[in-house]
């Protein structure tokens, strides 16, 4: 069998040639997709689970627990086997925390961000007892009221805007001053105040919560903001706020796209360490997306049409932002895009989706050999952020998606149906 180097070195990934044929854990990508055809995402969930334990196994000496951001990739396939691992969950909807019920993960180990939680979502988590990350004043009201309401007590983290700007694309930078996210320092402590003159009776401060970015390229600015968050922990903790000791430091870890060499989780739990050392009383949390599931999943879609265009050579695929939205949303082309056969790139090709927009187009560039309609290609590191960003646009279904578990594969979620579309309507 001759079998290419894998394609990713910082975390799991299970895509590889194999006899010439483009596979996920082993499984031919044509075959997988035979069945519902294309485009279809299909993700390796032990790829997925390999990713999960490489962060736990990274965090252990420092005492950190992974609370998986739902975000990233929220299919209950998943959800289900991260949850066996023993993963906690962060959620930032309503929905998400439904999602992570169903699974029958510990509602006790489950945290829920967000700049923007409605009373309805509160009061879901109220009921449930999840831990909320609060992100303003009037939050704190709503939720002391929503908590007041039910007769219950609610574990709260402050959500902690550091002023700490990380480089990565600039729609990912979360933590820095100007971004909405979280609250500054200065009024953290006041809040910190307010807990300790009684303004939030059923409340309890159990620590702080950040999120700096995602696809953060190296530790540094982890590292500053988290000495942000120390610092108002100290205060908390000053001030009289017993169990105030949840550093909860987000997600942000890299994936390597291929080419880039990024530092995987070890090296940010070596850089965080130093901080920690001697800190037995705090309990560190993480929250990685990107890191777990990215890498583990695929995008397949056919070439429907070769375009001819003076000097270029351009493929119009089934699939388009409407599915896959990075690369217009975020104007970057790091996803490769592989041919499902494997033959040698004859020169650089555009490739764009049918939808109608100018920004339908996943790259300018890409390396591909003359493909014909009928042709698969695979994007990688689509296992986060594809699928849980996809749009109904156009009246257009959204994919499928397929789970490659223990060898073999099964849909776990269908491709919808035109009608079910506006069945609900008019
Ligand atoms: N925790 C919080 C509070 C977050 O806001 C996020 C991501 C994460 C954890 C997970 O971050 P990760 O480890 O995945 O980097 N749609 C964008 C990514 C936006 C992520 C926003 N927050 C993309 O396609 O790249």
């Amino acid at each position: 069998m001759d079998a290419s180097p894998t394609l990713s070195r910082a975390h799991t990934t299970p895509v590889r040639y194999i006899d010439g044929i483009l596979c996920l854990d082993g499984l031919p990508l044509d075959q997988v997709v035979a069945g519902v055809g294309t485009p279809a995402y299909v993700y390796s969930l032990d790829a997925m689970a390999a990713n999960l334990v490489r962060v736990q196994q990274a965090f252990a000496p420092i005492g950190g627990s992974v609370s998986y951001s739902v975000k990233a990739n929220s299919n209950q396939a998943v959800l289900a086997r991260l949850a066996a691992l023993g993963a906690g969950f962060d959620v930032v909807s309503g929905g998400e925390l439904s999602r992570v019920l169903d699974v029958g993960a510990d509602p006790a180990r489950t945290s829920f961000a967000g700049v923007g939680k409605t009373d309805e979502e509160l009061l879901l988590a109220v009921r449930h007892g999840v831990l909320v990350n609060v992100e303003s004043a009037d939050e704190l009201d709503a939720l002391q009221r929503t908590a007041a309401a039910m007769g219950r007590r609610v574990r709260v983290g402050l959500r902690i805007n550091p002023a700490v700007t990380v480089a990565t694309l600039a729609p990912m930078q979360t933590g820095s001053a100007r971004a909405k996210f979280g609250v500054p320092t200065d009024e953290a402590r006041e809040l910190v105040d307010a807990f300790v003159a009684g303004r939030y009776p059923d409340l309890e401060p159990v620590g702080v919560h950040m999120h700096v970015g995602s696809q953060v390229p190296e530790p540094g600015g982890m590292v500053r903001a988290t000495e942000v968050l120390l610092d108002v922990l100290e205060y908390g903790q000053q001030a009289g706020l017993a169990g105030f000791r949840r550093l909860d430091i987000g997600g942000g870890f890299p994936i390597d796209h291929g080419g880039e060499s990024v530092p995987g989780p070890e090296e940010f739990a070596a850089a965080l360490a130093p901080l920690l050392r001697g800190r037995d009383d705090l309990e560190l949390f993480l929250e990685p997306g990107r890191s777990i599931a990215g890498p583990a999943g695929v995008l397949v879609a056919r070439v429907l049409y070769r375009k001819h265009r003076p000097g270029r050579r351009m493929l119009v695929l089934d699939t388009g932002m409407h599915h896959f939205i990075r690369p217009a949303l975020y104007r970057t082309s790091v996803h490769r895009i592989l041919p499902v056969r494997e033959a040698p790139s004859a020169g650089p090709t555009e490739v764009v989706g049918p939808v109608c927009e100018s920004t339908d187009t996943f790259s300018e560039d890409a390396q591909l050999p003359d493909l014909v309609p009928g042709d698969l290609v695979a994007f990688l590191d689509a296992g986060a952020y594809g699928m849980v960003m996809a749009s109904n646009y156009n009246t257009n279904r959204r994919p499928p998606e397929i789970a490659v578990e223990g060898g073999s594969h099964r849909v776990v979620r269908p491709r919808e149906e035109w009608r079910d579309l506006y069945a609900s309507e008019g």
